[in-house]
């Protein structure tokens, strides 16, 4: 089988890859209280793809880093990345991640909150030691968006006022904004020009929307086996993502008042899910939302020209069409 450009990047970057996990490995662990490595070693033993820190590394090589600090800012990446999963699914009350049950069904909510604390202070000891305030400014602002993303999305996930523009604001914060930093501090401790740092930004920005969109998408229309989640997990939880956003968008009052009744006062019945898809079917709006990730994963791809040739800058060209391809 072809490998897919994550893989490829993966394979490329093996290595510097392994340095990541074992730094993640020795920085998760704690002396005085073992349910964070208990906690931690469950999530990330599950996993992951490893996406964000891959793209670190994947930005120092391709602008011809030679230090070993990247290591590091792939590791703070992936750290808050963790950190932030084990927050998030108490906040959405999830029960799968990776394919294992989450760490607040199997141990408890105040575990992962402390932890995902924990983890956030150890991602930033790391990012100090590379002794780059520029790269602290750029990881500090982006931890802080995140959380901003994550409660813009909580008050405005069950009003049906909200509308695109407030999705794609939620989606930049929460999601997109960790991938641009990881893109962005690969160029900054490389030391190459502005213009190069913008375009791993903007790639990084792409791509994290495009992949978010299509996260979202899958949540209605993907394999639970391969995603690791479990479908419907959107709809259950009242969240307004994309494809019920352009549902509500064009709908009829009886149809209004079904997402009223289950997004907004989420009195869900059975049949709910399916009736939900129904309407999403009626108006196009997985396809068209399928459309918008597409035109995001065009956009990462258009950043990429700026960057000098490099084989992983073709990696990372396949990576923005990878991403929307499992929409297919
Ligand atoms: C999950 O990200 C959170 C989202 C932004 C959708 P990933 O799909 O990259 O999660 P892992 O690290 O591979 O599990
Ligand atoms: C992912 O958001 C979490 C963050 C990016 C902080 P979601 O809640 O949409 O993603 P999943 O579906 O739980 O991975
Ligand atoms: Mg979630
Ligand atoms: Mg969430």
């Amino acid at each position: 089988m072809t490998q897919k450009p994550h893989e490829m990047l993966a394979a490329t970057l093996s290595d510097e890859m392994d340095a990541v996990n074992g730094l993640i490995r020795t920085r998760m662990a704690s002396e005085h209280a073992p349910r964070i490595p208990e906690v931690t070693a469950h999530l990330v033993e599950a996993g992951g793809k490893r996406l964000r820190p891959m793209l670190t590394l994947a930005a120092a090589r391709l602008c011809g880093y030679q230090g070993d600090n990247h290591v590091k800012l792939a590791a703070t990446v992936e750290f808050i990345h963790t950190a932030t999963l084990l927050h998030d699914d108490v906040v959405d009350e999830s029960g799968q991640r990776r394919g294992r049950p989450t760490a607040n069904l199997l141990w408890d909510n105040k575990s992962s909150v402390l932890v995902g604390d924990y983890l956030f202070a150890r991602s930033f000891q790391l990012m100090v030691e590379t002794g780059s305030l520029r790269v602290l400014d750029i990881l500090a602002n982006a931890s802080a968006t995140i959380a901003e993303g994550e409660v813009l999305q909580m008050t405005a996930a069950t009003d049906l006022k909200t509308d695109e523009a407030i999705y794609l604001q939620v989606v930049r914060g929460k999601t997109a904004a960790l991938f641009s930093a990881a893109t962005e501090v690969g160029g900054v401790i490389a030391g190459v020009d502005e213009a190069q740092i913008k375009a791993l930004f903007d790639y990084g920005d792409a791509l994290g929307i495009a992949f978010q969109i299509a996260d979202d998408l899958l949540d209605y229309q993907g394999d639970s086996k391969a995603t690791g989640k479990n479908v419907g997990d959107d709809f259950r939880e009242r969240k307004l993502t994309l494809p019920v956003i352009k549902a509500v968008a064009q709908a009829s009052e009886d149809e209004r008042a079904f997402w009223t009744r289950t997004i907004e006062k989420g009195r869900q019945e059975d049949g709910d899910l399916e009736h939900a898809l129904s309407l999403m079917a009626k108006y196009g709006t997985l396809e068209a939302t399928r459309r918008d990730a597409v035109a995001w994963a065009d956009k990462a791809k258009q950043a990429l020209t700026t960057l000098p040739e490099h084989p992983i800058r073709q990696m990372l060209h396949d990576l923005a069409d990878y991403v929307v391809a499992r929409l297919h």
